[in-house]
């Protein structure tokens, strides 16, 4: 179905077949803005069904800096502030999630490396955050190994879901931020998880490589996780000012439908100055246009408060 992505990263391509789904009259609406308006959150609810409870979300992509950790984050974040309890696992050896969210991740006693490869109890590695209901466990450096030291190991792609089969109950969403690769990391994610969260740039090439993820997710879900669907694309650094911001948002919503969340995230400078201060948006200033946008986007998710 997404082989049009495959190795076709120019958006702007009229010659897309993208471009007849794009008028299919079903398809929301993306732009009611006009170009050079402030672009803010709206208001309304996605047509999605809610989904039931416990909800595990591993988000991919497997371009860097295309704002999966921002996401995992910020989402998580407004979540857990709406009533959820939240566990963000940070499965990319950079860290960023943790220590985005405050945490030092060079004097962890336990981490996802420890839960992954040497069966370390997963509560044992489980930090807290200054958010309430927002729990996190840390990635460290060694996760980098992990890639390697993984593929002799038996059942090499179960070994998360394996470890968090102890908490399986006691969060109502769990994000597992993946490195930017299509490795055993992010296999043991969609092995995990029963959705996947992509978040996709408001820029040039934003598609490249989504057929390579649809694939995998293809792979995993007939091989180890039947369960396993992409069913959240989140619109991310979205610029108003730019047309390249709204033809990109309307090529995936052609695409991906109703699975395009309504809310995209604008860019802003706050969302990437605030996990230099170890905190996420709404901690760090909650009134900024990014704070609002990923409120909304977990209103969006999940259909209300808890
Ligand atoms: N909406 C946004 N506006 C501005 N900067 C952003 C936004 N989202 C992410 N960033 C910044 O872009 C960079 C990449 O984002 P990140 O979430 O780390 O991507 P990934 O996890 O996919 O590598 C980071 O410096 C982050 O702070
Ligand atoms: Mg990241």
């Amino acid at each position: 179905m997404l082989d049009f992505l495959a190795g076709k990263g120019h958006v702007t391509d009229t010659e897309s077949p993208s471009v007849e789904v794009a008028d299919d009259p079903t398809t929301p609406d993306p732009m009611s803005t006009a170009p050079g308006e402030e672009i803010e959150a709206t208001e309304a609810p996605s047509p999605s069904p809610a989904r039931p409870l416990p909800r595990w979300i591993a988000v991919a992509n497997q371009k860097g800096g295309v704002g999966k950790t921002t996401t995992a984050v910020n989402l998580g974040a407004c979540l857990a502030d709406l009533g959820f309890r939240v566990l963000i696992i940070d499965l990319d050896p950079q860290g960023n999630a943790s220590t985005g969210l405050g945490i030092n991740i060079r004097g962890l006693e336990a981490s996802t490396y420890e839960v992954i490869m040497d069966d370390t109890p997963i509560e044992d590695a489980i930090e807290a955050t200054s958010i309430k209901g927002l729990f996190v466990v840390p990635a460290s450096l060694d996760l980098a190994g992990a890639e390697i030291e993984l593929v002799p190991a038996f059942s090499r792609e179960l070994k998360l879901r394996n470890a968090l089969a102890e908490v399986r109950d006691d969060y109502d969403f769990v994000f597992i931020d993946c490195p930017p690769s299509l490795g055993l990391l992010t296999v043991n994610a969609l092995a995990a998880a029963n959705e996947v969260l992509v978040p996709i740039q408001c820029e040039y090439y934003a598609l490249e490589g989504l057929g390579q993820l649809s694939k995998n997710v293809d792979l995993v879900r007939r091989g180890l996780n039947p369960a396993l669907e992409i069913s959240t694309i989140v619109l991310v650094m979205y610029d108003a000012r730019t047309n390249l911001s709204d033809q990109v948002a309307q090529e995936v919503r052609g695409h991906f439908g109703d699975r395009v969340c309504r809310t995209m995230v604008p860019r802003t400078v706050r969302l990437s100055e605030a996990p230099s201060f170890g905190q996420p948006i709404i901690a760090f200033d909650s009134r900024s246009r990014g704070a609002l946008a990923y409120r909304e986007l977990a209103k969006e998710i999940s259909h209300g408060s808890a």
